[in-house]
C-alpha cells in the first residue's frame, strides 16, 4: 500500500521543524527532519577526522555510515551505530559543515534509499530542502514554506541568545547557507513545480498548519 507522504521544503529558519511537528502531530504519523541526517553526517565526518573533500575516502566513509532515526518519548532522535548523537547535531559547526557535505552527490545518494525506505513503513511528513523535488516527487502533497531573510535572522537570532551573537552574523551565516543550499549543482533548494507556497513570515506556526490542513 502506498503510504500518504507530505513534505515540506525550504531554506533555513522558514519555521519547516515547528511547523512538521504540529502536522505530524494532527495527522498522528511520524515527522522526518531530513536535515538531521546531513548533520549526522557532518558529526561523525568530525569525529572520523575524514577528508571528506577527497571523494575516495568520502565514499568508504559513507559506505560504513549507519544513521538512523528512533522514536521516543520525548520525539525524534537520531542514531549513528547505535549511538544517539541527537544532542550533539545542533553546533554552528556541524550546522555549516552540513550545507558543505550535503552538496556532495555521494552524501546524497547515500541518504536517498534511506529516506525511501522510510516512506515505505509509514505516513510521514518529511521536511528538508529536496523532499519535493528528488526524494519524493509523487508524494501526496507539497509544500514549499519560505519567509523574509530579516524575519527568519530573528528567529534563529532568539533562538540562540547564549551563544553572544551579533544579530547581523546570524542573518549573514543564513544567506550563506540560503546561497550555498540554492545555488548547489545537487538537488539545490527550490519548490517543486506542484507544491503549494506558503509565505510563513508573519504567520504563526499553527496558522501555517490550518492553511496546509486546507490542501490535505
Ligand atoms: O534543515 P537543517 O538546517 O537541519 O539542514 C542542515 C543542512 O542539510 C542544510 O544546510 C542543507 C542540508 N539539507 C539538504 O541538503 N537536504 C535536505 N533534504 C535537508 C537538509
Amino acid at each position: 500500500m502506498r503510504h500518504r507522504i507530505i513534505t515540506i521544503d525550504g531554506p533555513a529558519g522558514a519555521g519547516k521543524t515547528t511547523v512538521s511537528k504540529l502536522l505530524a502531530q494532527d495527522l498522528g504519523c511520524v515527522r522526518v527532519d531530513t536535515g538531521a541526517l546531513y548533520r549526522g553526517v557532518a558529526y561523525e565526518i568530525i569525529q572520523q577526522n575524514i577528508t571528506w573533500e577527497n571523494d575516495a575516502a568520502l565514499k568508504r566513509f559513507l559506505s560504513t555510515l549507519d544513521l538512523r532515526f528512533g522514536l521516543e518519548k520525548d520525539g525524534l532522535r537520531l542514531f549513528s551505530s547505535g549511538k544517539d548523537i541527537t544532542p550533539r547535531i545542533r553546533t554552528p559547526q556541524i550546522t555549516m559543515l552540513a550545507s558543505a557535505a550535503s552538496a556532495k552527490s555521494a552524501v546524497r545518494s547515500a541518504l536517498l534509499e534511506l529516506q525511501r525506505g522510510i516512506a515505505r513503513q509509514q505516513d510521514a511528513v518529511f521536511e528538508g530542502r529536496d523532499m519535493g523535488t528528488v526524494v519524493f516527487p509523487d508524494a501526496t502533497v507539497k509544500f514549499y514554506l519560505f519567509a523574509d531573510l530579516s524575519v527568519r535572522a530573528r528567529r534563529r537570532y532568539d533562538e540562540i541568545q547564549d551563544e553572544k551573537k551579533e544579530f547581523s552574523c546570524v542573518k549573514e551565516q543564513i544567506q550563506k547557507r540560503d546561497t550555498d543550499d540554492t545555488l548547489r549543482a545537487q538537488a539545490p533548494l527550490k519548490p517543486a513545480p506542484d507544491a503549494i507556497h506558503i509565505d510563513a513570515s508573519y504567520l504563526t506556526p499553527r496558522q501555517v498548519v490550518e492553511k496546509m490542513h486546507a490542501y490535505l
